[in-house]
């Protein structure tokens, strides 16, 4: 069935994989983004107004023209450590601007929303894989504004009836299979892309902070979730708000980690490139092991991730970092 969805911060990695799935599914789109992370030649589908969420007149008249039956709220700002020089900014934005944007729907009486969140609400993992009722004590500001966001989306739940996903992304990597989109972050800060970087020649090295850390080989291991996978948790997701299901919250990965060096050597195998290595120090805050148990997204959604191994995302990826070296977007 063809669904009307406002796509917040389409123009981004995540949101711009959706978009264009969501194009591909019959789905009228309209994408909103500021363009503050984000690439106007990134939104494949649909319309794209540029403007903020914190413009609550824009969101008036964006609502009441498109009658839309469900918003997907990718847009925020990122960078954990960012969030520790920059508080106000990731408050403001993360959680401030998103209740003017829930406040907006509010007022139209939009009353489906499908909402990024992260692994990083979860804080130091007490036990791995970690499921949707681990304890939520997110140890930096990025974490504590999306972790606000859950709690405020509990409460509009029972006061106003707006009834939503959360998803608990853990680390979304991969691209577009079909080539035509990627991650295209300034500055990257994530692992994949920024090995990948080092192949192509664009940074000369890549640094891996810590290898005492209590696994196999030392480095520290995280949970791989192809962008594709992704967008079809959302689309299950909206599927399961049309049916009338109640809200949820879903932790979103592969299920198996990856250390960093394995990603490395996926890498190297893939590209063929031999990657020089600077090892350093741990970084603060960094856990031994990140692992998703998306058990609930599988048997609630019926949620099966199809690109589960690192092959195919480090070469979805890899076959996007060639399109931007040649064209040189974003000097490392
Ligand atoms: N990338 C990951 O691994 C990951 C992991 C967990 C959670 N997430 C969450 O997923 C979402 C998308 O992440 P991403 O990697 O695609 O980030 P991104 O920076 O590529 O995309 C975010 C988009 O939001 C837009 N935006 C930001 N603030 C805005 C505002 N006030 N008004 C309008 N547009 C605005 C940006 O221009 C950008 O296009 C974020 O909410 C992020 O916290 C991402």
């Amino acid at each position: 069935m063809a669904h009307k969805i406002l796509v917040v911060g389409g123009a981004g990695y995540i949101g711009s994989h959706m978009v264009k799935r969501l194009g591909q599914l019959g789905c009228s789109v309209t994408t909103l983004d500021n363009l503050s992370g984000g690439h106007r030649d990134a939104v494949l589908a649909g319309e794209l107004v540029v403007g903020d969420i914190a413009d609550r007149e824009l969101l008036d008249r964006l609502l009441a023209r498109g009658q839309f039956d469900a918003v997907m709220h990718f847009a925020s700002f990122i960078q954990v450590g960012e969030s520790v020089k920059e508080p106000a900014k990731y408050y403001q934005n993360n959680v401030s601007n998103t209740l003017t944007l829930l406040d907006a729907m509010r007022g139209a009486r939009v009353k489906k929303f499908i909402f990024s969140s992260t692994a990083a609400t979860f804080g130091e993992p007490q036990y791995t894989p970690i499921d949707e009722i681990h304890p939520q004590r997110p140890i930096n500001p990025y974490g504590r504004t999306k972790l606000m966001v859950e709690q405020v989306l509990a409460d509009y739940e029972v006061a106003y009836g707006l009834r939503s996903v959360v998803l608990r992304y853990f680390n979304a990597a991969g691209a577009d299979p079909e080539g035509q989109l990627g991650e295209r972050h300034d500055p990257e800060t994530h692992l994949i892309p920024l090995v990948l970087q080092v192949a192509s020649g664009r940074r000369p090295h890549i640094n891996v902070f810590g290898r005492d850390y209590d696994t196999p080989d030392g480095t520290c291991i995280r949970d791989y979730i192809h962008i594709q996978d992704l967008c079809e948790a959302h689309w299950l997701a909206l599927q399961s708000l049309m049916q009338g299901q109640g809200s949820q919250a879903y932790n979103l990965g592969n299920g198996s980690g990856f250390s960093v060096q394995e990603v490395i050597d996926a890498a190297r195998a893939v590209t063929g490139q031999p990657i020089p290595v600077v090892d350093g120090p741990r970084r603060d805050g960094d856990p031994a092991r990140l692992v998703a148990d998306s058990a609930l997204a599988r048997s609630r959604l019926g949620w099966q991730p199809r690109y589960a191994d690192l092959t195919s995302i480090v070469q979805h990826a890899w076959n996007w970092e060639q399109k931007m070296a040649s064209r040189n977007v974003i000097q490392p």
